[in-house]
C-alpha cells in the first residue's frame, strides 16, 4: 500500500484547502450497525496520513456523540484538520426518538455553541445548514450563519440538501463555501440545477454517501436480510425487499469497469465521482464513510484512477433505472422542492 498523499484542492472560492477526497465520520457513532471505537480511531489517524483533511460530522449523529468522539483527534491535530459540522435537526425534548428541523436563528446560535463545546475547539471550520425549513427564509439563516463567521465562532458557511434557488439566495448574503448532497452512481438528482449553480458561483460541491451507503462497494445487498437490527440502512426503500434485487443488478456494470481497471466495486463508484469534477468544472470533494484502516487506504487510492469515456458511458444509463427513493421520507431531501 502507498503512502503517496491525495491531492488538495480549494474548497469553493475563499474557502479552505481540503484533501480531494474527505472522510464522513457518521458511521463512527451512529447509523450503521456496532462500532469499533479502537478502529475508528485508527482509521481517523490513517486517514490523515494519506492527505485527507477534510472530516465530516454532525450535531444531530449520535444525539452529540459523534462530535464527542472526533475531539481528542481534532484537538491532537488541530492545525491539520479542517472540521465540518452541522447543525438543523433538532431533538424535541418531549420525543427524542423524532427530528423537527430548525433554521431560526436562536437555535443555530444555541447549536453552534453546544457544538464548540463539545467539539472542545474555538472554531468550526465549516458549518452547514444541515436541512432546510423552508418556514424560515434562506436569507435569515444564512444571515444568522454569517454572524457566526464575523464572532469568530465559524470560519467557512456550508449547505446540505438545497435547491439551485436557495442557495443563488444563501450566496447573496454570505459566500457559502460548499453544498453539500447525496452525489453517487446512484443519485444524480443535483446535476440538473444545484451543481450548475454551484459552478457558477464558485461553491464546491461535497458529495455524501458517494458509495450508496455501502451498497455500491457491495457491502450488502438486501439491508432487511444483511444488516443488523439496528442499522438506519433497513428502512431504506432502495435497499430492501424487490427494489434491492432489482438495484443490486445494477451493479453489473460497475463489476465490468472495476474488473477491467482491476480494483474494486466502491473504487470505481468513487472514481466515478470524482471525475465529476472534470465533467462539471467545479471542486468536487466526496467524503465516503469508513470505519475501518483497510478501506481509508483502499478509498484514497481510488483518488488515483481515471475513468475512460468508454468506461463512463458503461456507468451513464445506472442511475436512471435505481428502484427506490433515497430515504424513507422524501421531505427531508432537497429534490422535490426545485
Ligand atoms: N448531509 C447529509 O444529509 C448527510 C447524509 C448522510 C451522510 N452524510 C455524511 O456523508 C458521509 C458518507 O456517507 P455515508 O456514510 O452515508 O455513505 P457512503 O460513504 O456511501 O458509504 C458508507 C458505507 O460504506 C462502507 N464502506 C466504506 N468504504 C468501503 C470499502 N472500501 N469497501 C466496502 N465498504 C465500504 C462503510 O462501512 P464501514 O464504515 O464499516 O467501513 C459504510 O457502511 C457520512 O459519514 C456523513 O458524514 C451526510
Amino acid at each position: 500500500m502507498t503512502d503517496s498523499k491525495i491531492p488538495a484542492v480549494q474548497l469553493g472560492d475563499g474557502g479552505p484547502e481540503v484533501g480531494v477526497q474527505g472522510l464522513g465520520c457518521m458511521g463512527m457513532s451512529f447509523a450503521y450497525g456496532p462500532t469499533d471505537a479502537g478502529e475508528s480511531r485508527a482509521t481517523l489517524e490513517r486517514a490523515l496520513e494519506l492527505g485527507v483533511t477534510l472530516y465530516d460530522t454532525a450535531d444531530a449523529y449520535g444525539a452529540g456523540e459523534n462530535e464527542k468522539f472526533l475531539s481528542p483527534f481534532f484537538k491532537a491535530h488541530r492545525d491539520e484538520v479542517v472540521i465540518a459540522t452541522k447543525f438543523a435537526l433538532s431533538i424535541p425534548p418531549d420525543d427524542p426518538t423524532t427530528r423537527v428541523i430548525r433554521n431560526d436563528r436562536p437555535y443555530i446560535r444555541q447549536s453552534v455553541e453546544a457544538s464548540l463545546k463539545r467539539l472542545d475547539v474555538d472554531v468550526i471550520d465549516l458549518y452547514y445548514m444541515h436541512r432546510r425549513d423552508v418556514n424560515v427564509p434562506i436569507e435569515e439563516t444564512v444571515g444568522a450563519m454569517a454572524e457566526l463567521v464575523r464572532e469568530g465562532k465559524v470560519k467557512h458557511l456550508g449547505l446540505s440538501e438545497v435547491t439551485a434557488d436557495e442557495l443563488r439566495a444563501a450566496q447573496g448574503v454570505h459566500p457559502i463555501a460548499a453544498v453539500q448532497s447525496e452525489w453517487s452512481l446512484f443519485s444524480r438528482d443535483i446535476e440538473a440545477y444545484v451543481v450548475p449553480a454551484a459552478r457558477e458561483l464558485g461553491v464546491a460541491l461535497v458529495p455524501y454517501s458517494p458509495l450508496g451507503r455501502g451498497f455500491l462497494a457491495g457491502t450488502f445487498v438486501n439491508a432487511e436480510k444483511d444488516l443488523t437490527s439496528d442499522d438506519f440502512r433497513r428502512t431504506h426503500p432502495r435497499f430492501t425487499g424487490d427494489n434491492a434485487t432489482a438495484n443490486a443488478a445494477l451493479l453489473e456494470p460497475v463489476r465490468k469497469v472495476a474488473e477491467a481497471h482491476g480494483v474494486s466495486l466502491g473504487q470505481i463508484a468513487l472514481a466515478w465521482v470524482q471525475q465529476q469534477a472534470r465533467m462539471h468544472g467545479l471542486p468536487v470533494v466526496p467524503i465516503p464513510g469508513t470505519r475501518k484502516v483497510t478501506r481509508i487506504e483502499e478509498n484514497t487510492a481510488a483518488t488515483r484512477i481515471t475513468l475512460s469515456p468508454q468506461d463512463m458511458a458503461l456507468l451513464e444509463p445506472i442511475a436512471a433505472q435505481v428502484a427506490g427513493t433515497r430515504y424513507p421520507d422524501m421531505s427531508f431531501a432537497s429534490a422535490g422542492r426545485e
